[in-house]
């Protein structure tokens, strides 16, 4: 059953696993202590969206659980293939499946608990929210692709606001910074649509595939908190100002004024 305890052991557990890949070199270190802080700051997020959809007790010491596992695999990736792009390495949520697995954490779960954690870790990453499943799981599985996007704004703008690119592989996955935008992701934005990792060839169609994330978010406290933190703002501060630029943002604009659920906002 999950708990305030249990997640307490989660924690402490997690501490010890993201120490134990810190200290080998530079930008290993860089790339652990930002996946660590990001962990954490999910589980945070998990907790904040978790409450402001009512959830308590077990459902909320579970959501903030499935924070801290959902990105074990990152740590493993970096190491050893020193990136953190699935597509230049392996699927990284599969890979925390497989840390689950192999460290037995889900022994403490209940069965169903177990399930659930198991979809909603593998398919945090996936371009689409899965749409069929059991309710409990694709609600949980929802709720961390939002509580995970949420965070990855928070990195990115502050990585976006200390100046110019410099080819960073892990922020920027090395993406020259030249101004075309590739014609997949400008279709996407246009349609009020995610955009696919697959199209991105400059650091401006990251900008707009990220900042389109909006399209993907399910519930209305998240949308809310894009709008409130300016998340949005910052992200286009730092496209260049082109028409399709400015009609992008039009649509985005529009999705966060009036934040909607867009999947049954509880796990029952
Ligand atoms: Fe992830």
């Amino acid at each position: 059953m999950a708990s305030a305890k249990l997640l307490g052991r989660y924690e402490a557990w997690f501490e010890e696993y993201a120490a134990s890949y810190m200290g080998m070199d530079p930008e290993a270190d860089r790339a652990a202590a930002l996946k660590r802080e990001h962990t954490l700051k999910v589980r945070d997020e998990m907790l904040f969206l978790g409450k402001s959809l009512g959830l308590s007790g077990e459902d909320l010491a579970f959501a903030a659980i499935l924070g801290i596992f959902h990105d074990l695999g990152r740590f493993p990736q970096f190491a050893k293939y020193r990136t953190l792009s699935d597509a230049g390495s392996v699927n990284h949520a599969a890979l925390s499946v497989r840390v689950l697995h192999a460290r037995r954490l889900l022994d403490r779960l209940d069965p169903e608990d177990r399930k659930t954690a198991v979809f909603a870790v593998a398919l945090h990453n996936r371009p689409l929210p899965p749409s069929r499943g059991p309710r409990r799981r694709v609600f949980f599985c929802r709720l961390l692709r939002d509580a995970d996007k949420l965070d990855i704004y928070r990195v990115i703008c502050g990585h976006y606001q200390e100046g110019p690119a410099k080819g960073d592989e892990i922020m920027d996955f090395a993406l020259p910074d030249e101004p075309p935008v590739s014609a997949g992701v400008e279709e996407a934005v246009l349609a009020g649509r995610p955009a696919r990792m697959e199209d991105l060839r400059t650091l401006n169609d990251l900008k707009l595939f990220q900042a389109a994330w909006v399209f993907d978010m399910n519930f209305a406290p998240t949308l809310k908190a894009v709008a409130d933190r300016g998340y949005v703002e910052v992200i286009r501060a730092h496209l260049p100002d082109t028409p399709l630029v400015k009609e992008a943002f039009k649509n985005i604009s529009k999705r966060l004024e009036n934040p909607q659920n867009f999947y049954p906002p509880s796990p029952k």
